[in-house]
């Protein structure tokens, strides 16, 4: 079943295992781990590459093993698994403006509060928005108001695992998985799945391509027909990573836009 806890020091072939099966828990906390990943032979997220820097300047990772994206310059919106709870939390450093985590460029900002989804209990509502101390000043990335382009392919990108149980990574990975529509979705996971609040992507014949722990509370995007990036997804949860027939599934950026601006406002974004 699902699990939310916290990884706090990177157990490899112990975390393989509790992390095979629904699995919301983030990562373990990269930052805090000053080894750098060895990235050789295959770059995979699971089944990805590597990306450009810049390529997704609005990406950011959490210390404690997230992911995220820049809603406002002062605001990431992330899972709401990937956090405790609302109210003044000084202990996250994001991590933002550079693909290589270890880039002497590299701009770290404190925490200064979180908002978790009102109502959050494990299942659906899988959203959260953390204040920073300073602004950012990278391109934010836009949050999709409604479901018209809730489809086709999506890029999905993060610094977690490369294959169930993998090592979280030191370059940002990226991949392209096609929608998956919710009944389709709901042979795979039944009652697990939320769909309104959720949605899934994947390559459900052969699986190989997907997000996977330490993904968690990036942003899945696609381009809007201006051709500017649109979030429509937060990566969530999915059983094991990249396997034929269990699709990733995502919060569903659009159920939940005007949350978040209500959410972003309280929190003086
Ligand atoms: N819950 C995971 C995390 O905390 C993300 C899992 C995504 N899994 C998947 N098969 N897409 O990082």
């Amino acid at each position: 079943m699902r699990s939310y806890r916290k990884l706090v020091t990177r157990s490899t072939a112990v975390g393989a295992v509790a992390l095979a099966a629904f699995s919301l828990q983030p990562g373990s906390a990269f930052a805090g781990a000053p080894t750098p990943q060895p990235v050789g032979g295959h770059t995979k997220v699971v089944g990805g590459t590597k990306a450009a820097q810049g390529e997704f300047p609005f990406m950011v990772r959490l210390s404690m093993g997230c992911g995220g994206a820049l809603y406002t310059k002062d605001i990431v919106l992330t899972a709401a698994h990937c956090v405790d709870k609302s109210g003044p939390d000084t202990s996250i450093t994001a991590t933002a403006g550079v693909a290589d985590l270890q880039d002497s460029k590299a701009i770290n900002v404190k925490s200064k509060e979180v908002l978790q989804a009102p109502g959050y209990n494990g299942k659906g509502k899988d959203w959260a928005l953390i204040k920073l101390d300073k602004a950012i000043d990278l391109p934010t990335l836009k949050i999709a108001q409604d479901d018209k382009l809730n489809n086709g392919d999506f890029t999905i990108a993060g610094w977690g695992a490369d294959k169930e149980g993998g090592d979280q990574q030191r370059y940002l990975l990226k991949a392209t998985v096609p929608f998956i529509d919710d009944a389709t979705c709901q042979k795979a996971y039944g009652d697990q799945l939320t769909p309104g609040d959720e949605i899934c992507a994947g390559k459900l014949d052969t699986g190989g391509v997907d997000t996977c722990q330490g993904d968690s509370g990036g942003p899945m995007f696609r381009k809007d027909d201006s051709g500017a990036f649109l979030q429509v997804g937060i990566v969530s949860w999915g059983e094991g990573c990249a396997r034929p027939g269990k699709p990733g599934v995502y919060s569903e950026v659009s159920t939940f836009a005007k949350d978040i601006k209500a959410g972003a406002d309280k929190l003086g974004g």
